[in-house]
């Protein structure tokens, strides 16, 4: 499923954004389309979950604001142009688009309105409902191998934190190893990275994931059985999501360059004021064991040391953790 914004889509939702009601025939004059194609349209959005009233004689209206993503927005705000960015209204899951693209020269970023297979880590479903979060991947060709990319999955989280924190979020916000973005223990953010190694070349591209809640709200996503939180509700209000994608967009490059150049040591410190693990006890689930143990940090490759309670350090590359102490 892959489809890119619709452009009369756009422009109608700029009209509603007013929260004043508007008539299908205004519509249909201003954006020069028929009653029926502007009904479309907000079939369309009401299909995606989008709450339109509508009122005989009075026309439509959008119940809660919403601004849809914009190429030319979010490209004002990148501090370089030496990145792509393709939004889409819909997809299955912005990793996978990316999986699928070859030849990639330069960083790629891909952002989905919607995506209706999001993946999550350790095989679960990303909930992606449109126009409400942030939902995007980035292909990075690394000239690197493989084994040289160890940590990277954490220090993507390390460059969400510091956006995050450029929108004023304070010491409440933290890591949780490998790279979930929690704020006061609810989960704000959440990392997928995939790798693909093209042997031929020597590059290896890292797809990485990112999903971040932003305007949604508990109603909207009351099925979500863990504790999350979205920045809207944090900073209480609305967030045009244009200018964070840029902000994300931004830091990535940024930290994605210092990892290639420096490797995750470079990066220990950030680390450690971010990690919310460090010296608590938990328990670590993998498909086959479970393990208890107190969080001693990381190590050079960017695996969880385990004080274990039967004695010994053991070094761990994935994994569910569950905080107990
Ligand atoms: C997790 O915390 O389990 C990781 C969530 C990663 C979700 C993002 S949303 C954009 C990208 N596309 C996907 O299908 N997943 C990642």
């Amino acid at each position: 499923m892959l489809k890119k914004t619709n452009a009369s889509l756009q422009n109608l939702i700029k009209i509603l954004n007013d929260g004043d009601f508007h008539d299908g025939n205004t519509l249909g004059l201003q954006l020069k389309m028929t009653r029926s194609a502007i009904w479309k349209l907000i079939k369309k959005l009401i299909h995606y979950g989008i709450h339109v009233d509508s009122v005989k004689g009075k026309g439509y209206c959008l119940r809660e604001p919403l601004i849809l993503l914009q190429q030319d927005q979010i490209e004002s705000h990148l501090k370089n142009a030496t990145s792509q960015i393709r939004i889409f209204e819909k997809l299955d899951s912005t990793n996978d688009y990316l999986k699928m693209q070859k030849n990639i020269k330069t960083p790629l970023f891909c952002f989905a309105e919607f995506q209706s297979k999001g993946k999550g880590r350790l095989n679960r479903v990303w909930y992606s409902p449109f126009g409400k979060n942030i939902y995007f991947s980035c292909r990075y060709p690394f000239k690197k191998d493989v084994s040289e990319l160890a940590g990277l999955s954490l220090v993507i989280g390390l460059a969400v934190i510091k956006v995050l924190q450029k929108w004023g979020l304070n010491h409440k916000l933290c890591v949780k190893w490998p790279n979930d973005v929690y704020y006061e223990a609810k989960k704000l953010a959440g990392i997928l990275v995939e790798i693909q190694a093209e042997s031929h070349d020597c590059i290896t591209h890292a797809i990485i994931g990112i999903g971040m809640n932003v305007n949604s709200s508990q109603k909207d996503q009351d099925h979500i059985s863990k504790p999350w939180t979205s920045l809207g509700q944090i900073l209480d209000g609305y967030i045009d999501r244009n200018k964070l994608s840029a902000d994300l967009i931004n830091h990535l490059m940024e930290y994605l360059l210092e990892f290639e150049e420096k490797g995750l040591k470079f990066f220990m410190d950030e680390w450690m004021n971010a990690d919310c693990l460090i010296h608590r006890t938990i328990t670590l689930k993998s498909a086959e064991e479970e393990w208890q143990g107190i969080v001693q940090g990381i190590n050079a490759q960017g695996q969880l040391l385990l004080q274990l309670s039967g004695g010994g350090v053991r070094a761990f590359s994935s994994g569910e953790v569950t905080v107990v102490l």
